[in-house]
């Protein structure tokens, strides 16, 4: 499957059209965003592991029951997608108390959360993501009543699974965000998921392996990745 043309160009991924209409290329790229693009890096590598990241996290969900986008892995920083019509919210559970929680909450970072919390946020870089609730999806036309629903459950399951996988390997799934879209009606799991989007912290001592180090200036980001891909089993 070739690209066809460029139809998108996010902060670390671009998104090509191809001859099948109902079929996309993701292409990930080195670009390390954060702070809703305020600071943008180039990080050796990132492209490639984030890809190979995703390609083994999509496998997994899906062998578990999920409806996911992915399709094929088709070289070191592209992949093979089903065209989602995207649904404009992000979806974040938390396991622990971390990041703007803890910024809003004045909660004390890492208090384990029990149950889990499910949040919505608007995907708009230039209000910085405001966090919404249904009432604003539905009057707003961004997700109906039953989607909503559908994106909670899935969300709740992918937790059930993701958390054990990475406890397995020593890592704590501290929380994380998901995408989803629609593809022939069904609610399905978009977008990525790699260490760009969760924070995952070493069970026996805490450090952060996450995008949480490029954020906070610790260093090492890549080198984390690459060590978190590693211990669940990724190929890079
Ligand atoms: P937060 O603590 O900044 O709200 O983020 C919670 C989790 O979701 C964290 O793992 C980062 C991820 N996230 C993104 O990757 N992109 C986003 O735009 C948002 C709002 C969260
Ligand atoms: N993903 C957002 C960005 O690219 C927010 C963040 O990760 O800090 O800027």
């Amino acid at each position: 499957m070739k690209k066809l043309a460029e139809l998108y160009r996010g902060k670390a991924k671009t998104v090509y059209t191809t001859e099948n209409p109902d079929l996309l290329i993701l292409e990930f790229r080195n670009d390390t965003s954060a702070f809703d693009g305020l600071r943008i890096e180039q990080l050796d590598r990132k492209g490639m592991v984030n890809n190979k990241f995703n390609y083994f996290i999509m496998t997994q969900l899906r062998q578990a029951g999920i409806p996911t986008q992915v399709e094929s892995l088709l070289s070191d920083n592209e992949v093979l997608v089903k065209k989602l019509q995207m649904v404009p919210v992000e979806c974040v559970v938390r396991n622990r108390a971390a990041g703007s929680l803890v910024k809003r909450l004045g909660v004390e970072e890492g208090q384990v959360l029990n149950p889990p919390t499910f949040e919505l946020f608007l995907k708009n870089d230039a209000l910085h993501d405001p966090m919404v609730n249904d009432s604003h999806c539905k009057a707003f036309g961004w997700a109906s009543d039953d989607q909503l629903a559908k994106m909670k459950e899935l969300s709740f399951k992918i937790n059930t699974i993701l958390t054990d996988l990475f406890d397995k390997a020593g890592l704590i799934l501290v929380d994380y965000k998901l995408e989803f879209g629609l593809f022939k009606g069904e609610i399905t799991l978009g977008d990525e998921f790699s260490p760009d989007g969760c924070r995952l912290w070493e069970k026996s001592t805490l450090k952060k392996m996450d995008k949480d180090r490029f954020r906070q200036g610790l260093g090492g980001v890549i080198e984390a990745y690459e060590e978190v891909a590693k211990r669940i089993g990724v190929c890079l």
